[in-house]
């Protein structure tokens, strides 16, 4: 495929991304990705990069499945959309029953959605409106914890928990609050894991009697914090999180939009991975590999029969959008399940999690890298100044930048989070395959440090 590159670059100067810096506008020439196959992606130069964030932690399956291609095309000619408000549809119908063969415990009613944000944001209003029909108005509160990221609409938002993304923003902060995060390798000096974890479960505990826990209604988590530098909690974190959640009558949701799907060697990692059947489950992403958009909010038996118990008495769930259960995603994801089934994608990436984490492990030996850590097929080097300190490096906006310029030079792209790279490859990826993402990678670091040296920004430490 031709691209005028500097054309689109120009055309997208029209486009207001993402965390655009709005300063900026206007003045961007950003790489410009016209191709993709499999765990490569081709910019419109011809250059063939590795897909190291997968996308957005969701090109599960890898890029330039025919397949996908030919599922919604059908789809599409069948009958390309039908409003969900009363009306049913083929596949959104099979899609909740594919999908609660895989859901843990008793989660076995899906609230479709557009993406993650409006999960997220669907189940905290069937939390809010479980409770006003429960007769318990003042059942509000959200706990949340820092460096979580849960969407981009008002109420994901005032959830999540990144400091960096609060600036010039208002927020619900009368009704959510935030704990520290459980990020082991930021616990204080001395302290084990096993006591980090004990005080990271009594913050949530605490919290809870602090606001009273007639005032709380939900905790929401996501199993890996991802966004937050893939921060995986201590052993037994979440299993005993939701004991203190089912002592005080609080509903635990987890945020399964990136772990869902594979990302964690299983359809979902709350059981399967942490041992705890939650409330309520959010997805997204990973649902039809990216290929179009949709999200799911998963409700337990429990919660809806509670909404039965007082005689059925009228009680409409007003939450929904045009696009709920859209008949061409919800066949994408049929697809994506299927192909994720036939080709055993979960035994993939459980037994190839271990290679990726050990090699990308040995980033630790580079000076300016602090921790590498990580679940499943997601990852996160994080740099430091100092490995004795842990102090992020100086440069902590733009160090993930710099690593990521240099990265995709040599045919990589890195997801940078300030001072932090993450890695989140499509699932698919093979042995020799990771050898080439750590090798660039380890290249990409190097280079940058180099650079910061030149700079006087960094000196390396005294032998
Ligand atoms: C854990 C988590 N929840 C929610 C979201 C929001 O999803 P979306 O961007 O599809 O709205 C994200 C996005 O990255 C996420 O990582």
């Amino acid at each position: 495929m031709l691209v005028n590159t500097k054309q689109v670059q120009s055309d997208d100067n029209r486009v207001v991304h993402p965390w655009d810096n709005i300063q900026r506008l206007g003045h961007n020439k950003r790489t410009i990705i016209a191709q993709s196959d499999g765990i490569y992606v081709h910019d419109s130069d011809g250059n063939r990069l590795i897909d190291g964030p997968a996308g957005m932690w969701c090109v599960n399956i890898g890029h330039g499945r025919e397949e996908m291609v030919d599922a919604a095309a059908e789809q599409m000619r069948r009958m390309p959309y039908y409003s969900p408000w009363g009306l049913a549809n083929v596949p959104a119908a099979e899609l909740a029953a594919r999908l609660v063969e895989h859901t843990p415990g008793d989660l076995n009613h899906v609230f479709y959605t557009t993406g993650g944000s409006t999960a997220v944001d669907s189940a905290l209003r069937f939390v809010m409106f479980y409770n006003n029909y429960l007769g318990r108005p003042d059942k509000k509160h959200v706990i949340s914890r820092e460096k979580a990221y849960h969407g981009s609409t008002y109420l994901a938002a005032s959830c999540s928990g990144k400091e960096r993304d609060k600036n010039y923003f208002d927020f619900e902060q009368q009704r959510v609050h935030h704990l520290p995060a459980p990020n082991p390798y930021r616990r204080p000096a001395g302290m084990s894991v096993q006591a980090f974890c004990d005080e990271k479960v009594a913050d949530l505990e605490n919290k809870i009697l602090e606001v009273g826990p007639e005032q709380v209604a939900a905790f929401i988590a996501e199993p890996v914090l991802a966004s937050g530098g893939v921060i995986v909690p201590p052993p037994g974190y979440h299993y005993r999180c939701l004991e203190v959640c089912r002592r005080y009558d609080v509903l635990y949701i987890a945020d399964e939009v990136v772990t869902a799907f594979g990302r964690l060697g299983h359809f979902f990692a709350s059981e399967d991975v942490f041992g705890m059947v939650p409330d309520i489950i959010t997805a997204a992403k990973g649902i039809t590999s990216g290929y179009v958009p949709l999200g799911a909010v998963f409700i337990s038996d429990r919660l809806l029969s509670d909404l039965n118990l007082e005689a059925r008495k009228a009680a409409v769930f007003s939450n929904g959008f045009t696009y709920s259960g859209h008949p061409v995603a919800c066949a994408a994801a049929l697809k994506n399940i299927e192909i994720m089934e036939r080709e055993d994608l979960m035994q993939h990436v459980q037994e190839i999690s271990g290679y990726f984490l050990a090699r990308l492990g040995e980033l630790e030996e580079i000076p300016i890298v602090g921790n590498v850590r990580g679940a499943g097929l997601m990852a996160c080097v994080e740099c430091v100044i100092s490995q004795d300190s842990k102090d992020p490096l100086s440069l902590d906006y733009e160090i993930g930048d710099r690593i990521d310029r240099h990265c995709q030079r040599l045919g990589l792209i890195v997801r940078p989070l300030i001072n932090m790279c993450v890695m989140s490859p499509p699932l698919i990826i093979s042995r020799s395959q990771i050898d080439e993402l750590v090798n660039i990678l380890r290249q990409g670091i190097a280079n940058t440090m180099e650079d910061v040296r030149r700079e006087g920004l960094w000196s390396p430490p005294p032998e």
